[in-house]
């Protein structure tokens, strides 16, 4: 049973993961989702799915939600606080309007899984009483993390984690901020430093190999995102995957729509930023992503003599798998018939 107190905190994020649904990018499916997580500190912070038309690339909404809360700051905020990141996060709401049970998929529980099981997963039912299990409930026998984690960092990983991201992400903060805001004639060279800032949060215990993203989207606005690793390594999220989640669920894809403009015009350029890359091209995961939004986008970062250097998306995937054929054929009819006869013409 909910206490009054923990309903109304609940009922709110329900109502805020139900809003943020309305966000989603899902034309291949039309199924939309919307998430929102509770941190430690009180803060909300909302995500939607993301599609993409490789599929495997699409994002979902408790994905998004939490790449949000992550590189806003909020593990940050957490380690600072003296806590673990298995206390980073307090619960997570799930709204799918065509769905019943808020429970995400395995996926999504897997990614939730690196900050804790006691998280609460709270969500509608049916009958508008919320319904609320912990992570650890819908994951019984989960694959341990601490034994992944104690591979990599030791036995007391917990505190030496705690000591790798207070000497990588704290001090450094408010002289790189006055420093973006110096820079500010530049556009270029502030989408640089504002994924420089960003690389600053990445959770990346596994890899230490920390990665920082942001976008300009066509109204001006910067929106950027850091790596988060996963126990399971696949869950992992890229930061350009971040940066782009964040700019869509916080409504710039919408406001492209709403000015006539296309998915196509909503990306001005993105910037990558790893203090170990000398060349800031993303993977293909990266690309594959970003295509969803226009191959015209501009690709930027700094070289390793410090130079800005830059290429379309287009450069970076020639002879891209054309997203035009894929939204094309959820719009055709599936008939079985008329596909066979088509085939059975072609036939020698
Ligand atoms: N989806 C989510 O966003 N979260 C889940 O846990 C279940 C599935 C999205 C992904 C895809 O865009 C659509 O719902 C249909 O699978
Ligand atoms: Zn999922």
């Amino acid at each position: 049973m909910l206490s009054k107190n923990q309903e109304a905190k609940y009922r709110k994020l329900i109502a805020a993961a139900k809003k943020a649904s309305d966000l989603a990018y899902r034309p291949y499916s039309n199924y939309p989702v919307g998430a929102a997580v509770l941190t430690f500190d009180g803060k909300i912070y909302t995500g939607c799915n993301i599609e993409n038309y490789g599929f495997t690339q699409t994002i979902h909404a408790e994905q998004t939600a939490m790449a949000k809360a992550l590189s806003e700051g909020g593990l940050k905020r957490a380690l600072d606080a003296g806590l673990t990141q298995l206390d980073f996060i307090e619960a997570i709401a799930v709204h799918a309007p065509k769905g019943t049970d808020p429970w995400p998929c395995c996926n999504c529980r897997q990614s939730l899984n690196e900050f804790g099981l006691s998280m609460k997963v709270v969500g509608e039912g049916k009958n508008g009483s919320i319904k609320c299990k912990t992570l650890g409930e819908l994951i019984p026998h989960a694959f341990p993390m601490e034994v992944v984690l104690a591979a990599v960092h030791g036995k007391n990983w917990k505190e030496q984690m705690r000591r790798n991201a207070g000497s990588h992400s704290q001090k450094k903060d408010v002289k790189q901020k006055r420093a973006a805001e110096r820079v500010a004639p530049d556009k270029r060279m502030q989408l640089i430093e504002a994924a420089k800032q960003a690389a600053e949060l990445a959770y990346c215990p596994y890899s230490h190999y920390p990665v920082g993203a942001a976008v300009l989207t066509f109204d001006g606005k910067i929106y950027s995102g850091c790596n988060i690793e996963n126990c399971g390594y696949t869950q992992t999220i890229h930061a350009e995957q971040t940066a782009m989640a964040k700019a869509v669920s916080e409504g710039a894809l919408q406001r492209a729509f709403d000015k006539g403009l296309t998915q196509f015009d909503f990306i001005k350029s993105i910037a990558v930023y790893s203090p170990k890359l000398t060349e800031p091209w993303p993977s293909c995961n990266g690309r594959q992503s970003l295509n969803e939004f226009g191959l015209s986008m501009d690709v930027i970062g700094l070289n390793s003599k410090g130079q800005i250097v830059s290429k379309k998306l287009k450069e970076l995937i020639p002879f891209a798998f054309p997203m035009e054929s894929v939204l094309k054929s959820v719009r055709e009819p599936n008939n079985r018939k008329a596909r066979l006869q088509q085939e059975a013409k072609r036939l020698p």
